[in-house]
């Protein structure tokens, strides 16, 4: 069974001024069959746990440890992380013009499975994949991302989770911009893959609404680059209703 463990982890970035320290000792373990939620002001830290975590060469881990099933996941390439089961799915989905959605998507299984998935079962798994998630076949064809909507990025990236099945999974924000509809088709679809109950799932989110679809077993505030307080789902509703000021002192210290 899967375990993230994160510890004292402390991350700075580069800015022109020197580095920044945005992660200032954040503790977290992420189980199989578990739901985590983080919520926390805007400019906290919660993305930048995100790519921390996927490898995002900005990111310099300054100390502290991440570990998967005890492997040393800050020693690894970003590749090997997505190979050792890792998958973060971003804020903002990056554009990638000239490479197929289909190809892509198969480059990826490739490189996740270790080999090339047989082209027969490939298709009909992507169709199958593609029809729970309402997406229009001839998205298959359309560059990566490149004009997608914000809510369209969304669901590709509950598309390529369905069918790289990690073994941890980094939500940040992809209830994020989603009509109703589409909030419950992302919702499905992260629910057929916790659903096994052999995978974890850290999601980062403003709003209870999605909370309401997938239950976390797990609450965390996140504030001033740490983990502050950490509840049961009933923590949400608190957060919705209160703010987080009681964390943060005033809305300016809310940032780093
Ligand atoms: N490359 C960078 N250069 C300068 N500052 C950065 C960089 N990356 C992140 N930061 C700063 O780090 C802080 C944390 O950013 P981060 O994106 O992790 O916040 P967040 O909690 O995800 O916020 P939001 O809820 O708005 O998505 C912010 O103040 C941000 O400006
Ligand atoms: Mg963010």
């Amino acid at each position: 069974m899967a375990t993230l463990e994160i510890k004292d982890l402390h991350v700075s970035v580069a800015t022109d001024d020197g580095a920044k320290e945005i992660l200032k000792g954040v503790d977290l373990t992420v189980r199989a069959g578990e739901t985590h939620a983080i919520m926390g002001p805007n400019g906290s830290g919660k993305s930048t746990l995100s790519y921390a975590v996927a490898g995002h060469p900005k990111y310099e881990v300054t100390s502290g440890s991440v570990t998967l099933d005890g492997d040393d996941v800050l020693a690894m390439s970003v590749d090997e992380r997505a190979r050792a089961g890792l998958f973060l799915a971003m804020q903002y989905p990056v554009e990638v013009p000239g490479v197929s959605m289909s190809n892509f998507l198969r480059t990826a299984a490739t490189a996740v499975r270790g080999e090339a998935p047989k082209l027969r079962t490939w298709v009909k798994e992507v169709k199958a994949a593609m029809t729970e998630l309402e997406i229009d076949p001839a998205f298959a064809e359309r560059s990566v991302n490149e004009g997608f909507s914000g809510g369209e990025k969304k669901r590709h990236e509950i598309l390529q989770l369905a069918l790289l099945s990690p073994k941890i999974a980094i939500l940040d924000e992809t209830d994020s911009g989603l009509d109703v509809d589409a909030l419950r088709v992302v919702s499905d679809g992260v629910n057929r893959f916790k659903a096994s109950g052999e995978t974890g799932v850290l999601l980062i989110t403003h709003y209870t609404r999605i909370l309401r679809h997938i239950t976390p077993d797990f609450v965390h505030v996140f504030a001033g680059g740490r983990i502050v307080e950490s509840g049961g789902s009933e923590l949400a509703n608190v957060l919705e209703s209160e703010g987080y000021v009681k964390y943060t002192g005033s809305q300016e210290a809310a940032g780093v």
